[in-house]
């Protein structure tokens, strides 16, 4: 146990946590460093985030590394964020194998370069069997796609209406056998969800803060978990406090 999940004995902790990793492009210009920089010094914040949220006790962890809409930013930097995925995996799997981190990808493979699709599902089947925690990779990913693509599965496979419901739809998202959000943080000071796991989210708690990715540290990730122990979720209901 590090210094910084020391705290969380005894203490109710998220079981899946999603965090909005926003703000590597402002964090490289206020450095005087390109957009690319920015997104290489985010993609070394991950292990240190995944390890701590494993110590921690969170069970999934999932990160939003490229949406469907960031096809729109200018090629060379698509490009780039393609790029550091592929290293990222051919870098970290053997590391997070020894860790018992299992990678999950939420998302399409279609539109992705062959080699990195191939790179991905790799890296899903050698982590298939750790149990620790479970990293989704949200990559090539849109909320709202994944609902579309989880309706086509449903009619296709000739499901009646009757038998459609909210865990049937659950069971066919890319996100299959992740339990919803409890906790979405995002950096660099917005507060939007961006298409991020809009189904799974129904009934998040939110946690923003004004630091940027590259930049957010596992204390803040225990802070963020500390103000979501305190949390009165109420479903709808009237809550502990009534
Ligand atoms: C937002 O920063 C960041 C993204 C586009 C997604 C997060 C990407 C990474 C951490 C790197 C890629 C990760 C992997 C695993 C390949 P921004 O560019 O929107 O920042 P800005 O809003 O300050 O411009």
């Amino acid at each position: 146990m590090t210094d910084a999940t020391a705290s969380t004995a005894n203490q109710r902790i998220p079981r899946h946590i999603g965090i909005i990793m926003d703000g590597n492009g402002r964090w490289a210009t206020q450095k005087g460093r390109s957009r690319h920089a920015g997104h290489r010094a985010g993609v070394e914040n991950i292990q240190p985030i995944i390890r701590a949220a494993a110590d921690m006790g969170v069970k999934f962890l999932s990160l939003y590394a490229f949406s469907t809409e960031n096809w729109r930013r200018p090629s060379l930097e698509v490009q780039g964020l393609m790029m550091l995925l592929g290293e990222f995996l051919d870098r970290e799997v053997d590391t997070l194998i020894k860790e018992n981190v299992r990678i999950q990808h939420l998302g399409s493979l279609t539109g992705i370069a062959p080699h990195l699709a191939d790179k991905i599902r790799h890296s899903v089947a050698r982590t298939a069997h750790c149990t620790r925690i479970t990293l989704c990779v949200a990559f090539n990913y849109s909320g709202r796609q994944d609902i579309v693509n989880a309706v086509k599965s449903i009619i296709a496979s000739g499901i009646s209406e009757a038998d459609v419901s909210e865990q049937l739809i659950s069971e066919h998202l890319s996100s299959h056998g992740v339990p919803d959000l409890d906790l979405i943080i995002r950096t660099s000071g917005e507060w939007r969800l961006s298409n991020f796991m809009i189904w799974e989210a129904a009934y998040s708690e939110y946690w923003p803060t004004q630091v940027f990715w590259p930049d957010f540290t596992p204390q803040l990730l225990q802070q963020a978990i500390d103000d979501y122990g305190k949390r009165d979720r109420r479903y709808g209901g009237i809550g502990s406090k009534a």
